[in-house]
């Protein structure tokens, strides 16, 4: 049972909203001036940071791509890795589900992670390049029996006439991979977004945050933006 919230007794929503304004509590500081020359090793001290301050699934963020009618798409997915000399933040999925198919239309994409009890977010987008085939299967191979059965339950977003049906394809291929380990879905890719531009932002209660851009020419180049 998930615990419900108190009620909104005669207030609105609005008012709910309005009493709990975000990043009211102490937050770190950032000084820019600090900031290395690349982005890469400033994002695994943040994410190191998030880790140590307890947050849950900071390892998550949001993955925002664009459709075929140009309309965007976002979903949250685990970062599996990162390229801390080639500005390369490494995710997984599967080539046949609207992400991928999105991905193989347009590879470009936006990540976005947000540290609620650092007040940090950190925006990247770039450009995305799938793995070869064989860095994918190992991937997949280092992931959990139900990890690898749901990739074999069918294709993923796609409708389906009740719960039962998948619990079906699931159990079915939970059997399969008993029987064969070394089955790989065909569609599994680590895709690497290389990124372009990648922005560090640090709340403030006061609303003084502080924002550091870097973007990649030649070498990457640093700027403060406002907040
Ligand atoms: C915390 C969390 C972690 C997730 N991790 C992944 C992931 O690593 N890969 C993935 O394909 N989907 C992941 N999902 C599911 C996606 O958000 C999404 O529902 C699914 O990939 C289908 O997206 P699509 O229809 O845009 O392709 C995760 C969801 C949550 C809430």
């Amino acid at each position: 049972m998930v615990e419900q919230p108190e009620g909104l007794g005669s207030g609105t929503v609005a008012g709910l909203l309005r009493e709990r304004p975000p990043m009211d509590r102490a937050l770190p500081g950032f000084d820019p001036a600090q900031a290395p020359a690349a982005p890469g090793p400033l994002f695994v001290e943040w994410l190191l940071g998030a880790l140590a301050a307890g947050v849950p699934d900071a390892q998550v963020a949001t993955l925002s791509t664009v459709d075929e009618d140009g309309l965007p798409d976002a979903r949250m997915l685990v970062l599996r890795d990162v390229d801390t000399e080639g500005a390369g933040w490494l995710f997984a999925g599967d080539t046949d589900s609207p992400k991928g198919r999105q991905l193989t239309a347009n590879p470009r994409a936006a990540l976005t992670f947000y540290w609620p009890a650092l007040g940090r977010q950190v925006r990247i987008r770039g450009e995305v390049e799938s793995a070869a085939p064989e860095v994918s299967a190992a991937e997949f191979l280092t992931r959990s029996p139900g990890a690898r059965a749901a990739a074999f339950s069918g294709p993923q977003s796609a409708p389906m006439a009740s719960a039962a049906e998948y619990d079906a394809d699931f159990t079915a291929a939970l059997t399969r991979l008993a029987a064969d380990p070394a089955l790989v879905a065909p569609g599994h890719t680590v895709y690497t977004l290389r990124a372009t531009t990648v922005e560090f932002w640090q709340g403030d209660r006061d609303r003084r945050h502080v924002r550091l851009c870097y973007r990649r020419s030649a070498d990457w180049h640093r700027a403060l933006l406002r907040p």
